[in-house]
């Protein structure tokens, strides 16, 4: 599996004074008001290159906001930098052309749309030529992926299962060259065969140098796949901790349940 990443970036990742590896991305006291209600109150979040961190937490947490914010799709207040430069707020599309890449909570796709030109769409942070995509090496690892998009790369996205709307979701974010991987929920709605596909993939991708944030309500596989996990209740940070001690009987129970 060859699916491009930002390794010779990685590899060459600048290191901070202290000698620890500089962080690929660095949210600090992000808070997202809804209306009057306060959804994330000023939680922090690093991301070390090649890492893959969990974001945990019940229905209603705070999950997704915080993601949306970090993402720049999302009004919130705080700080976010992205490989080394200050983010300018609400700064999607600036962060998408510099290698962070969300697959969204519900997959967002263009269902009237191919299986292809969904494809296409997630190539927009580096190119708009059309002709140029689809000659492109992204595309080709994209089908290599998942062979099941190459055989109906013609089909509308509406007419598809919902595991492979994710195959789509997941191919259209690997089409923009990311650095940074963020997955809202990808096992919410799958089939066991279609979650462990994914995870598989994620693998892969994690054995490629590339970083991930993964957001799961259901923390089984996150906790297997990722380095760290941080547990959100009521828009706040409870705890933060290694997998290693996550995975411990009872913890995990006895933070949801806090
Ligand atoms: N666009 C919005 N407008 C108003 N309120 C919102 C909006 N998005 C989220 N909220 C509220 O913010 C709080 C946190 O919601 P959020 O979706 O971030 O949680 P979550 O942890 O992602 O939950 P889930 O596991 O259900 O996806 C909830 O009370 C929710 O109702
Ligand atoms: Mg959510």
């Amino acid at each position: 599996m060859a699916v491009t990443t930002d390794a010779a970036a990685l590899r060459t990742g600048a290191r901070q004074r202290d000698g620890a590896p500089a962080p690929v991305l660095e949210a600090q006291d992000i808070t997202v008001r809804w209306g009057g209600a306060v959804a994330v109150d000023a939680c922090s979040l690093r991301l070390a290159r090649g890492e893959a961190v969990c974001v945990l937490g019940r229905n209603g947490a705070g999950k997704t906001s915080w993601l949306s914010a970090i993402a720049g799709v999302a009004p919130s207040t705080g700080r976010v930098v992205f490989d080394g430069t200050p983010v300018p707020p609400r700064s999607a599309h600036w962060l998408a052309r510099r290698g962070f890449v969300m697959v969204p909570e519900g997959r967002q796709l263009y269902g009237e749309m191919s299986v292809e030109e969904n494809l296409l769409l997630g190539a927009y942070p580096w190119s708009r030529r059309v002709s140029v995509i689809r000659r492109s090496p992204e595309l080709a690892n994209v089908y290599e992926l998942f062979p099941r998009l190459a055989e109906r790369r013609r089909q509308e996205v509406v007419t598809l299962s919902g595991g492979e709307q994710q195959m789509v979701a997941m191919g259209r974010a690997l089409m923009g060259r990311p650095k940074v991987l963020v997955m809202d929920e990808p096992s919410l709605g799958l089939s066991p065969s279609m979650i462990d596909l994914t995870y598989r993939i994620l693998h892969g991708l994690r054995g490629e140098g590339l970083s991930l944030l993964l957001v799961e309500e259901s923390p089984r596989r996150a906790l297997e796949l990722c380095d760290r996990g941080v547990v959100l209740s009521s828009g706040r940070v409870i705890e933060e901790a290694p997998v290693e001690e996550l995975r411990r009987p009872g913890v995990l129970e006895r933070l949801y349940l806090a």
